[in-house]
């Protein structure tokens, strides 16, 4: 998969990778891609903020806590840039400005060793109820393209919104996004056995996003505006799934719950798969 000028060897990437990253194989991973940090962190739940729904599907909790840009470049970085594959560092924040400040600061910090970045767009955080919309990625967008310069990977992850995803996906692209990745998670609820347990919110991933992810990649894929590649993102488990993906438009893939609930799965994945590499991508 070409990413601007950089490649990637195999079609199978890390999503939301452990800060503990340990074990054989991940050197062979298309890329890594860290988990959503912050300009000031964020306090909240960590792995107890994560449910497993049934067999292959995970609600992470909708107040999970992130690490600041800062722990990362200190603590977090040096391990996963050790495995030798490009390296993407998912950020957030609550609005434009908030986007530049901590796009600057990586670029200032870590510019030269991480691969790009990953755009986690959420929500903006007016406090006036205002919907996510197309300016707002492509202003998003734009602001961590400008701070980053013309060489960089900037992915734009989308939510799994299939009616919407085309229009922030112009977004992106309009604002110099280099890939996007479809999707995060989806906003659920789940009831415990317990009926006296409160209802848990949380956003859904794993088996019970794949459908909705593969339906956002297929809208993304068959729109002629959309030039930008693909990274198919939820409940890819098997071989089979990272197929499916590339069927329907995807140039490559993410694991996430599946890693999570199976340590190594992306490594094991990526071995299984380096023969997608370069006829299918
Ligand atoms: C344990 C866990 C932690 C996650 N943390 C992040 C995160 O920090 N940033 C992010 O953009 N997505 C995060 N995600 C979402 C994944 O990157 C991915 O978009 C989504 O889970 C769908 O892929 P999956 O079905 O393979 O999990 C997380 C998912 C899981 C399961």
């Amino acid at each position: 998969m070409q990413l601007g000028t950089l490649t990637l060897q195999n079609p199978i990437c890390l999503a939301a990778a452990p800060w503990q990253l340990d074990g054989a194989g991940y050197e062979r991973l298309g890329a890594i891609f860290t988990r959503t940090v912050t300009m000031e962190p964020k306090p909240g739940l960590y792995e107890e903020g994560i449910w497993q729904v049934n067999e292959q599907t995970l609600l992470n909790a909708t107040n999970m806590r992130t690490e600041s840009a800062e722990i990362l470049v200190q603590e977090h970085l040096p391990h996963l840039l050790s495995y030798g594959v490009p390296v993407f560092v998912s950020i957030t924040a609550p609005g434009i400005p908030g986007f530049r400040k901590i796009a600057r600061f990586l670029a200032r910090e870590v510019g030269s060793q991480i691969a790009g970045v990953e755009v986690y767009i959420a929500q903006p955080d007016t406090e006036k109820g205002a919907e996510l919309n197309a300016k707002f990625v492509r202003e998003a967008t734009q602001a961590v393209r400008n701070e980053l310069g013309p060489a960089a990977a900037i992915v734009v992850k989308l939510p799994p919104w299939p009616e919407h995803i085309r229009g922030l996906a112009l977004g992106a692209q309009e604002g110099g996004a280099t890939a996007l990745a479809a999707t995060n998670v989806l906003k659920a609820l789940h009831l415990p056995d317990d009926a006296t347990a409160e209802p848990l919110a949380g956003g859904l991933s794993g088996e019970a996003l794949r459908p909705v992810a593969l339906r956002c990649v297929w809208e993304l894929a068959h729109d002629a505006r959309i030039k930008l590649p693909i990274f198919g993102t939820g409940g890819v488990f098997t071989q089979s799934h990272v197929t499916d993906y590339l069927r329907c438009g995807a140039t490559a893939v993410q694991v996430a719950s599946g890693e999570w609930l199976e340590p190594g799965l992306s490594a094991r994945l990526a071995a299984e798969c380096s023969h997608l590499v370069p006829a299918n991508l």
